[in-house]
């Protein structure tokens, strides 16, 4: 055998072989593997018998040269076929992109506001339209704040301790919570002198929970002068058994107005003013008489809504007591003051029907505001 016919044998059988591995191949990837084993440019088993061309004499190498053309086509064409037959077969994934950009995309789902807080940011935007201005007291509070200052003696119900719940704090916690809140007072304003003299003597005293935002009325009187209007927003503590209508944590809105000559007309008038903004200009408002230490008169606030009286909360003119315990002049200011549930200014306005769903953190719930 000719240096020649050996090569032209060996092309002949790489075409059989190479035709062979093409139509055996079930799957793309197969297919891929067989033509860079046989066509692959560089380690190609086509490549390795075209370089033993340089050993053939320079007279066969025409002859070769042709024949490895052929022979190329014949393989080339083998894997073309070999490609459509698969292509039909699959009829896509495999050869085509298994990605369509033509598809509409998935849009990713934005987290958003809770409705408590939602409420809220709209209850201060109302309330500041009206001049009020936001101020904010710890949610860890001494009886200080939470009852003496309120009028609310240490005989009184509201203190037991089966209604509240109070901390068991060590002594040097207490007393760190006690300088805190003297330093706070040293900014200079008029009443710092009185406030630090009764931080000092609320050293050592038990804290609790704030089971009301009323606390942040006496906070605010002890370290500003008259006259004062602000709202305060934020979480109370009770330990009531969880129902519709109860949770041991809820929210209020706490309003405050002193100033000279103040009267239960200026506060049916911003009662009323708030309850249209936030419900709707249909709103009515009634006071019905009632009893709280901080207040007198007292009075519980109903808006009429959607054709029935719904109670939102308290109000009434602040008791002198209240102004004498943060050293105001019950003589020559007055002031009234209120506390709504934004739980239930929330739920009215949405028709909600079960407190306990703000809580449970179920986005079925939560994804509906
Ligand atoms: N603090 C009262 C409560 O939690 C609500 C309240 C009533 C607040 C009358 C007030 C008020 O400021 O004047 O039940």
């Amino acid at each position: 055998m000719t240096a020649l016919e050996a090569f032209i044998e060996k092309l002949d059988a790489l075409a059989r072989d190479a035709t062979a591995a093409f139509e055996s191949a079930t799957t793309a990837e197969e297919l891929e593997q067989a033509r860079v084993e046989f066509l692959g440019a560089r380690q190609g088993r086509l490549k390795a018998i075209q370089k033993g061309m340089g050993r053939l004499d320079r007279s066969e190498r025409p002859a070769a040269g042709k024949k490895l053309n052929e022979v190329k086509r014949q393989i080339d064409s083998a894997f073309q076929a070999a490609r459509a037959a698969l292509g039909k077969e699959q009829a896509g994934p495999a050869v085509r992109s298994p990605f369509d950009p033509t598809l509409p995309g998935d849009r990713p789902r934005l987290g958003h506001v809770h409705p408590i807080t939602q409420t809220i940011e709209v209850l201060k935007e109302i309330m500041g339209r009206l001049g009020f201005s936001v101020a904010e007291g710890p949610e860890i509070e001494d009886e200080w704040h939470n009852f003496e200052a309120l009028n609310i003696p240490a005989a009184h119900p509201a203190r037991d301790p089966l209604e509240n719940f109070y901390i068991d704090a060590g002594p040097s916690q207490r007393a760190e919570r006690c300088h805190e809140t003297a330093d706070r007072s040293q900014d200079g304003d008029l009443l710092s002198d009185f406030y630090r003299a009764t931080a000092e003597a609320r050293a050592g005293a038990p804290l609790l929970l704030r089971s009301q935002t009323s606390t942040v009325q006496i906070r605010v009187m002890e370290q500003t002068a008259p006259p004062i209007r602000i709202i305060s927003l934020g979480r109370v503590y009770r330990p009531d058994t969880a129902d519709a209508t109860h949770y041991p944590l809820f929210h209020q809105m706490e309003g405050l107005l002193v100033d000279r000559q103040v009267t239960m007309a200026d506060l049916k008038s911003v009662l009323r003013m708030f309850a249209t903004s936030y419900l709707g200009e249909d709103v009515h408002v009634r006071f019905r008489p009632s009893f709280f230490p901080f207040t007198e008169p007292s009075v519980e606030a109903d808006f009429w809504w959607n054709d029935e009286w719904v109670e939102f909360g308290g109000a009434g003119m602040v008791d002198p007591n209240v102004l004498r315990a943060v050293g105001y002049d019950p003589e020559t200011v007055s002031g009234f003051a209120f506390g709504l549930g934004v739980e239930r200014l929330c739920m009215r306005r949405h028709q909600i029907t079960d407190i306990r769903e703000f809580y449970r953190n179920d986005v079925r719930f939560l994804r509906q505001f």
